[in-house]
């Protein structure tokens, strides 16, 4: 049984799915495994080193999808790559699938797909097959090096006989996995951090990595309703989104960089830095908006656009920051996937006299299974997410 890799589009995407690591694995299962030409090259895995790790090379996408039963993926498929789908065939990767226009034609075509962020986050036994984690992890370290770069002065406080040097004043304003991630590489490059979100049980875990938290007041009816959305973001009330906004206006007049996380799956990003606290931030300072993919964080920015405003203030559309760190963010997803994929391998008969691995494979696609069924977004011809 194949499992085929499929080449991103370079123009945006530098990860690929399956690593030659990630090959090995999959051999081991008893898969054979195509991949697309250069699928990997953008992340520094040449064709050669695939072909070692005992996987074909294919020189199209359309070969690849003809010879595999499963098809890997980072992004959604192209139109045309679709169409080339049979019925039965399976598709794993980020398929943005609250965004995605493309999912009645893969119910069309009858092919099962697997859209990885509708991970269930809770699940013990699905933490390694997280995909939003492993690239938000990676996304808020690499955002903090992108601020510092962006940023005219050092992080740490200096003293030097010319002058002390003093540390910058970051603000994260949402503290889910990236968020974490970005306080503790600002902490450990020696920034005075403050942070907020609207998740009151962030509180001590910004605290415990240093970080000062941001409170914006809530009332007990608020308060009850963060308890039981199981760890996403809840809808506020309008009286909170202005406490917030001045909480906001206050912390970032003051700060050297700021870096929004703040995502709602299945919506649109929350916009939590406006104009006109835009007009009163300090000139050289810096924002990244992590959400710039998805509407954004802050006022006026632009995906994968760094623009200046005209008093002097940097705003980063950072629209895809896994892609930036394409070797390490491609190892981790693949592993990602292997996981998954081993879920859907059936139990192994007890049949002795078979020896090979791949002889004995075969899959069990099963929509009772907790995270097969939460991740399977078109199945027997039918289109299965509910809307948000
Ligand atoms: P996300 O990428 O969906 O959002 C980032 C952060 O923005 C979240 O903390 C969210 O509360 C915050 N946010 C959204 N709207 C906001 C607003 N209007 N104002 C302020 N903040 C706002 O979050 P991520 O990183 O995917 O994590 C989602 C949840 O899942 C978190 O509670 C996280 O702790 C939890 N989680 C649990 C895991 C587990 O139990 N194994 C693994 C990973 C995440």
């Amino acid at each position: 049984m194949k499992i085929g890799v499929i080449s991103a589009d370079s123009a945006s995407e530098s990860r690929v799915a399956i690593t030659p690591d990630a090959v090995k694995k999959l051999r081991k299962l008893g898969f054979e495994v195509v991949i697309q030409s250069n699928a990997g090259q953008a992340a520094y895995y040449a064709d050669e080193l695939y072909q070692a790790a005992g996987a074909d090379i294919a020189s199209s996408s359309a070969e690849v999808i003809t010879q595999s039963q499963i098809i890997t993926t980072v992004n959604d498929l192209s139109a045309e790559a679709i169409d080339g789908l049979s019925s039965g065939q399976i598709v794993i990767g980020m398929l943005d699938p609250y965004r995605n226009t493309q999912l009645d034609s893969y119910a069309a075509k009858g092919a099962t797909a697997f859209a990885m962020e509708l991970l269930p986050r809770t699940l013990s036994r699905a933490q390694n097959m997280d995909v939003l984690s492993s690239q938000a992890n990676l996304a808020g370290y690499k955002a903090v090096l992108l601020a510092a770069n962006e940023y005219s002065r050092p992080f740490p406080m200096f003293m030097t006989s010319a002058g002390t040097v003093k540390p910058a004043k970051v603000v994260i304003l949402g503290v889910g996995v990236a968020g974490l991630q970005a306080i503790a590489t600002a902490k450990r490059l020696g920034a005075v951090v403050e942070a907020s979100d609207l998740r009151p049980t962030a509180r001590e875990q910004v605290e415990s990595l240093g970080g000062k938290w941001l409170d914006v007041p809530m009332s007990a009816e608020e308060a009850e309703t963060a308890k039981s959305t199981g760890g996403y973001a809840w809808t506020p009330s309008e009286q909170y989104v202005k406490d917030q906004a001045a909480v906001v206006d206050k912390a970032l007049s003051n700060a050297d960089i700021v870096i929004t996380t703040a995502q709602i799956p299945g919506r649109n990003a929350p916009r939590l830095v406006h104009g006109a606290t835009l007009a009163r931030m300090k000139a050289g300072s810096v924002l990244i908006d992590m959400a710039a993919g998805t509407g954004g964080n802050v006022e006026g920015s632009v995906p994968n656009e760094t623009i200046t405003t005209d008093n002097g203030v940097r705003i980063v559309g950072a629209a895809n920051i896994p892609s930036m760190l394409a070797a390490q963010s491609s190892d981790l997803y693949a592993n990602n996937l292997v996981n998954f994929i081993t879920t859907l391998i059936a139990p192994a008969g007890d049949d002795t006299s078979v020896s090979d691995a791949s002889a004995k494979l075969a899959l069990n696609v099963d929509m009772e299974d907790e995270i097969q069924g939460a991740l399977a977004v078109t199945h027997d011809n039918q289109v299965r997410l509910a809307k948000r």
